[in-house]
């Protein structure tokens, strides 16, 4: 069993997709270990994405993600980072597979409803910014 954290961001929630989202993450088998409901500051979301610092899209993510009310989650599965990424989809929805959540809701690269860990080691940071 591994571990992963997920963000339904501002996007979603504002739409009523919350469990929407959750509905599809436990059909596909994942256990949610931690969840809240956050409204990020406009200085955690910038920490949160500080691997982005530079880039030109990071000022307008920021404001996005500290928008609205997300939930950070912990999920559980066998292969969880690779799993939830295949079901993720592509951070453009424009571009992501058939069937993904991001190709499902997503309204375009910067307002794409989730965020997903991309590897075991920023899956243990990303789960320790919002759990203890
Ligand atoms: P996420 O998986 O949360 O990781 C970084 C986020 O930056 C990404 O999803 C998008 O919401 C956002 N973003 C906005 N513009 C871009 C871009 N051009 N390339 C990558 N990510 C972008």
């Amino acid at each position: 069993m591994s571990r992963t954290l997920l963000i339904i961001k501002p996007d979603a929630t504002a739409r009523n997709l919350v469990g929407h989202i959750i509905n599809r993450l436990e059909k596909a088998r994942f256990k949610i270990v931690e969840m809240r409901l956050v409204r990020l500051t406009e200085r955690e979301a910038r920490k949160f994405y500080a691997v982005h610092e530079g880039k030109p899209f990071l000022n307008d993510l920021v404001a996005f993600m500290s928008s609205g009310p997300a939930v950070p989650m912990v999920l559980e599965k066998e292969n969880a980072v690779t799993d939830l990424r295949i079901l993720v989809g592509a951070t453009d929805p424009a571009r992501a597979d058939c069937g993904t959540i991001r190709h499902e809701i997503g309204e375009n690269i910067e307002r794409n409803s989730v965020h997903a860990s991309d590897s075991d080691e920023n899956a243990r940071k990303e789960i320790a910014f919002f759990f203890d």
